[in-house]
This record gives C-alpha cells, structure tokens and sequence, in this order.
C-alpha cells in the first residue's frame, strides 16, 4: 500500500474511455489542500475520449495508447507511468481489461469505480439489469482491481433507493452523482 510520505501527494493516473466526468471531479478533489493525490498523467485507450479536453484545460500531461495489442500497450504504458513516477492508478471509466502482470506489477495501487452494488452486476449495462430486475437499491463500488473483472476487494460502496419511475438514464445520472462523492471519499480513506 502508498503511504502519505510528509506534505507529498501520491502522484496519480487516470486512465478513462470515455466523457471522463470522474477525471474531471478528482482533477478538482486533488487540488483541494488536504487531498492526499496528484493528477499527473492521463491515460486513454482511444482519441475520442471526451474526457481528454481536462488534460489541456488542467494542464495534465495525457498519453493515448491503442489496446488492439494489449502487450505492446501495455509495455508502452509501463514506460510511461515509470517515467512519470506515477504510484497510483484510478480507473474511470477505462474500457479496456488490463492483463494480469500489469495488474500484479501495481498491485494495490489501482482502484476502479463501477456503477453497481459489486458483488452485484460486473461488467456492463449494470443500470439496465438494475431496472429490470426491479431492484430497489442501485448504487456504485470503488474496488481495488485485481485479475478478475470488477471483483478486487471493496473500498467503498454507495447505495442508493431505485424509483419506480427510473429509467436507464435517469438511473445512470443519479448513480454517476454518487460516484462524484464516492471517488474522492474512497481516496481519502485509503491515504486519509
Ligand atoms: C461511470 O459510470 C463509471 O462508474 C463507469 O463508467 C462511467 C464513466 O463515466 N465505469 P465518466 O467517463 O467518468 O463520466
């Protein structure tokens, strides 16, 4: 596990797919005094990542890698990431499955968030599967990663009360404003 070494913060690397509204929401906790991380690198498996603007507007250096040959990705990637004295990973929406030597090379130092009450609904359309399986609760993990998709031990979890009148959408916006505070709250429960 990283420690809080004096005032340092733990430099950090989001790696995202997509809008990046997580990217965006640490990028502001990291700033504030009393965060214990730094956004120093943001990683992307593909140039159409919405999310990519917060690089320019942050001043984050950004880095995009091709994941159609995971290995070769991944080489390039461990480059970077040692080269940028990068010490923690926070997946965000990243839509690709890391391998497990990449895994092990930074174990317990990547966490992901994912819009479902883990053990509950891994992988995608969590949301979906929610609604029509009448849920009454839905909500969002921040986990560690470990070899098996979404299924690292659990930081921690927010639930919140499903309506009757929920759709997909209205479902996915209300879990994503929980994600916004569960995020920041699971960094600071690992590194205070
Ligand atoms: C979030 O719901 C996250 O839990 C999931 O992908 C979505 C990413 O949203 N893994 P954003 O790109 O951070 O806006």
């Amino acid at each position: 596990m990283v420690k809080l070494t004096g005032l340092k913060k733990i430099k950090t690397a989001v790696f995202i797919s997509g809008t990046g509204s997580n990217l965006k929401n640490l990028i502001q906790f990291s700033k504030i005094k009393k965060s214990s991380i730094s956004i120093d690198l943001i990683i992307s498996d593909t140039n159409k990542a919405k999310g990519l603007i917060y690089a320019k507007k942050y001043n984050i250096k950004k880095k995009i890698f091709n994941f159609k040959n995971l290995r070769i990705a991944e080489k390039n990637l461990l480059l970077v990431v040692q080269k940028e004295r990068i010490d923690f990973i926070c997946l965000a929406g990243f839509m690709k499955i890391l391998s497990k030597d990449f895994i092990k090379k930074f174990n317990g130092k990547i966490i992901n968030i994912h819009p479902s009450l883990l053990p509950k609904y891994k992988g995608l359309n969590t949301h979906i599967k929610a609604i029509k399986n009448k849920d009454n609760y839905a909500g969002c993990t921040v986990h560690y990663v470990s070899a098996k998709l979404d299924s690292g031990k659990i930081i921690l979890q927010k639930k919140i009360k499903v309506k009757k009148s929920d759709t997909k959408t209205s479902l996915a916006r209300k879990v994503l404003k929980q994600e916004h505070k569960l995020y920041p709250a699971a960094i600071t429960k690992l590194f205070g």
